[in-house]
């Protein structure tokens, strides 16, 4: 018997040796940071080493040639921006995550391969570039008024899922825990009452995620804070906000309240079909989004009846990650997409030697899943176009207003031919604000007054940008 299991077990890593990643999607979440309660929060300097180590881990993984699942034909030291697509939404938190991961994955290449740093001219001068050698990764800014938006943040300006949330809070679920734990929240008074904006009646369950980050941040922090509170209120703090947030993220049987990671599923097939149409010339995707998408996507592909670890909030610098890989050695990109598979993994926060973990989705057996079945479960769940989740979501943003207009006939069409690097779906927007003309002119105004500050975009299909459209509205996300 025992003999048997080592034998199995040794045919699995034989197996796993033999295998060849093809390319990887990432999602993650940002560092330590200062209070989301105070406006103009940053990561700290901890925040960056943990974002900047996971990308190292990364790094280690998937690009060194040391590693057996470095990916089929990625640059090992010299970073091709071509095998890589980078994004966060427009906001300080999540773009500095990204960059911290990237330096990471492409340290400065003086560190690494000195030889290949430097560029010679023809009169001899040698040149390598800033700070020994710094490899500039290409990231792209989604900014919020854009439709990409969605991909990254599709919870966030969207009607049906604040008011799915607001059911939440009218749930008898809610109001037990709330009763339930009155008193244990009354008792932080002495502490709470230096933030600002606190009065008594705030110390509730309706603030938990809250009173718990302003307490965590301090106890991390700052100074006076020694004893204030116990590692054990520290613990019931941290898992009352779990469930409170896991209660805002999802719900079996409301799909409005987990918009956000429907629209991360979509972006998570267009990046890896990205790596399979183009054989395997997108290499590497990364992703910077918040705590809430993370534990919608949980909930949404089951990953919570695995384990019930799932209905935490993942810790700074969490990643998850979608490995596309063959079980063969190759050392071309398969031709026959049958031959390819997908496998999900979790690394909860940063620590040195914390692992990466492989997990089944949808409530498979198989901690892989075959390119196709991969594809119709994530359809299955995926929120695949702008329009669709316009509709969804019942939004009058601009963009979605557009697609309306498009549907009642405004659009007089053959604007769709996709200039380069521009999606379909986002060029047929351009085209229908062209044709919308003199008349969208005033709602747009109009919009623009009304719209409430939103925090962030997202994740485009590699070939769409929103490059350069320069509206920084940092700071405003929930991450
Ligand atoms: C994969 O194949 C290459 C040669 O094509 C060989 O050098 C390498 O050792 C093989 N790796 C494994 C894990 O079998
Ligand atoms: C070589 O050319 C570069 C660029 O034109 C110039 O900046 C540099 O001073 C030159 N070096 C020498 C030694 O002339
Ligand atoms: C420039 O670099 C090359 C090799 O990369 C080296 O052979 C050469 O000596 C260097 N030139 C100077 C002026 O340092
Ligand atoms: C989940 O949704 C159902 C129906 O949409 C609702 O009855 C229930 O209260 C919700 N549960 C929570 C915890 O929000
Ligand atoms: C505290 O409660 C008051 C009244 O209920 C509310 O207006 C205020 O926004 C709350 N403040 C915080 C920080 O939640
Ligand atoms: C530490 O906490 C005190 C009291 O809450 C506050 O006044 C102070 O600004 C905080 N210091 C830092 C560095 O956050
Ligand atoms: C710690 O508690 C004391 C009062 O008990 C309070 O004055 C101080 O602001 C608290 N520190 C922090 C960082 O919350
Ligand atoms: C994958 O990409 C190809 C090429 O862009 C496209 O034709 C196909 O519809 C995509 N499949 C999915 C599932 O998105
Ligand atoms: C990640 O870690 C946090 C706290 O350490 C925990 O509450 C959560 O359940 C963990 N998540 C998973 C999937 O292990
Ligand atoms: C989730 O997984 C559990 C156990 O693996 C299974 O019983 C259940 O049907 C799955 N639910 C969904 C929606 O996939």
């Amino acid at each position: 018997m025992l003999s048997k299991t080592l034998l199995s077990v040794g045919a699995l890593l034989a197996q796993a040796q033999a295998e060849t990643v093809l390319g990887v999607t990432v999602f993650s979440r940002h560092g330590d940071r200062t209070s989301k309660h105070y406006k103009g929060y940053t990561l700290t300097n901890l925040g960056v080493q943990q974002n900047f180590r996971v990308g190292s881990d990364y790094r280690d993984t998937y690009i060194s040639s040391d590693s057996s699942k470095q990916i089929l034909g990625i640059s090992e030291d010299k970073v091709v921006n071509s095998q890589i697509f980078a994004t966060a939404p427009d906001q300080t938190v999540l773009l500095n995550t990204a960059s911290a991961f990237l330096q990471g994955l492409y340290p400065p290449l003086g560190d690494i391969n000195p030889q290949i740093s430097t560029q010679t001219l023809n009169n001899g001068t040698n040149y390598t570039n800033p700070l020994n050698g710094y490899q500039y990764v290409v990231l792209h800014g989604e900014d919020d008024e854009s439709p990409d938006t969605i991909w990254l943040k599709g919870d966030e300006e969207c009607p049906a899922v604040t008011k799915s949330m607001k059911a939440f809070k009218q749930s008898t679920e809610f109001k037990e825990r709330d009763a339930a734990t009155k008193t244990f929240y009354e008792g932080f008074w002495d502490i709470m009452q230096s933030v600002y904006d606190y009065k008594q009646e705030n110390l509730t369950y309706a603030n938990a995620y809250d009173i718990f980050d302003l307490i965590n941040v301090a106890n991390i922090h700052n100074e006076t804070s020694a004893g204030n509170v116990t590692e054990e209120e520290l613990f019931q703090l941290r898992t009352l906000a779990d469930s409170n947030e896991f209660g805002l993220a999802y719900n079996r049987t409301d799909p409005a309240r987990s918009i956000g990671a429907q629209t991360l599923a979509g972006a998570v097939v267009n990046q890896l079909n990205e790596t399979v149409s183009g054989k395997g010339k997108l290499k590497f995707s990364f992703m910077a989004g918040s705590y809430d998408t993370f534990l919608a996507f949980f909930g949404l592909t089951n990953l919570t009846s695995v384990s019930p670890d799932f209905f935490g909030l993942p810790d700074y610098a969490s990643t998850m990650s979608f490995e596309v890989f063959t079980t063969e050695n190759v050392t071309a990109f398969p031709s026959n997409t049958d031959d390819l598979r997908v496998r999900f993994l979790f690394r909860n926060g940063s620590d040195a030697g914390e692992p990466m973990r492989a997990y089944p989705l949808f409530g498979k057996s198989e901690d892989s899943l075959s390119w196709s079945d991969f594809l119709s479960s994530m359809e299955g769940v995926a929120i695949r176009t702008p329009q669709q989740w316009c509709s969804t979501c019942q939004s009058d943003l601009l963009f979605c207003q557009a697609y309306s207009a498009e549907s009642n006939g405004a659009q007089t069409s053959n604007e769709k031919k996709s200039s380069a690097g521009m999606s379909n779906a986002v060029a047929g927007v351009i085209g229908a604000m062209v044709t919308l003309g003199v008349v969208a002119i005033a709602g747009a105004a109009a919009f623009l007054i009304m719209r409430r500050r939103r925090a962030s975009p997202a994740v485009a299909p590699v070939t769409s940008t929103t490059e350069g459209k320069g509206s920084h509205r940092s700071d405003s996300e929930s991450a």
